[in-house]
């Protein structure tokens, strides 16, 4: 399978339109060594030819433009995305549906029934294209249960129930239930190689730990570098925790985890634009090379 990584920032993006952080500022003024970071989102392909959008940022159009496989142009109105799959009802990570309104037919949507009332009541967005072409819902379970998806050939999805925050704006916020925040695992059944996918992981769960050690690829949070760098900046008294998202540098962080993990390639997603891995010169950039730990970039490509 092909995974082509089309945004890599967590919500905001690098730059964040309105962020004058350390990162932010230099990456404007030129003295970063760094690349900006649109917002979170992948897509993939078992066949190279339909695509499996995972998360629609509301920077999928410059995306699409950005992997002319998405845009393969075959008639007047054409998309190389055949499915959606959302891992969570974020902003950054369903947006682009109303971006994508256009569609010539309703776009057939992968999600949790926690994920599927957020998108009905605190984020009507379903509600909203059901004025354009609308919504296929297709219920993704929480029981580990494996799915197939039309087009999607060759591909084998399980989602994986992750502790994290549900939305500010959702009925399950501080109260999360089972679905609000999925990870996904994706099997190649002709190479037998697969991605464990989690762009938001708030806790390290025995299950969860599984899913990685038995994966070719894991592409996880990479958020923060600590969990009160929002607070550090004097941006957000928020925590990282409370918002979902494990650091990557105290006890019991990304870090550490991984490195008990022997098998799989080890890449970092959803970095927020305060972390100081964004700098390919920093300190803590080098303490992540030395755990053998990469940092995604926009058009990154990942072949299982
Ligand atoms: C998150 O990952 O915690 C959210 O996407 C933050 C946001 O964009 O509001
Ligand atoms: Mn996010
Ligand atoms: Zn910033």
């Amino acid at each position: 399978m092909r995974i082509h990584l089309l945004g890599t920032g967590a919500g905001g993006g690098f730059p964040q339109w309105n962020c004058n952080c350390d990162n932010c500022s230099r990456l404007r003024a030129g003295t970063i060594k760094s690349t900006p970071r649109t917002q979170s989102s992948i897509t993939i392909s078992g066949n190279d030819e339909d695509w499996v959008l995972f998360n629609a940022s509301p920077d999928i159009r410059a995306q699409i433009e950005s992997f002319p496989p998405l845009q393969p142009a075959r008639k007047v109105r054409d998309t190389g995305i055949c499915s959606i799959v959302l891992c969570d009802a974020q902003i950054d990570h369903t947006t682009g549906l109303i971006i994508m309104r256009e569609h010539d037919k309703p776009w057939d949507v992968y999600c949790t029934s926690a994920v599927y009332e957020d998108m009905t009541t605190g984020y009507p967005i379903f509600k909203m294209l059901d004025h354009f072409r609308g919504v296929n819902w297709h219920e993704v379970k929480t029981d580990q249960s494996t799915f197939t998806i039309p087009k999607a050939d060759n591909l084998i999805f399980t989602a994986v129930p992750l502790k994290s925050e549900a939305p500010p704006f959702s009925p399950h916020r501080h109260n999360t239930t089972a679905g609000d925040n999925v990870g996904f695992k994706i099997e190649d059944t002709l190479t037998g190689k697969n991605l464990f996918y989690a762009p938001g992981l708030g806790e390290m769960e025995i299950h969860v730990r599984q899913y990685m050690e038995e994966a070719d690829c894991v592409l996880v949070d990479g958020t923060v570098w600590t969990d009160t760098e929002l607070s550090n900046e004097g941006i957000s008294n928020k925590r990282a925790k409370e918002m979902g998202h494990l650091d990557q540098s105290s006890k019991g962080g990304i870090i550490e985890i991984l490195s008990t993990i022997t098998k799989p390639r080890k890449i970092l997603i959803h970095i927020n634009n305060t972390n100081p891995i964004l700098d390919d010169d920093s300190l803590e950039r080098k303490k992540l090379n030395n755990a053998g730990i990469e940092v995604s970039y926009d058009g990154m490509e990942i072949i299982l």
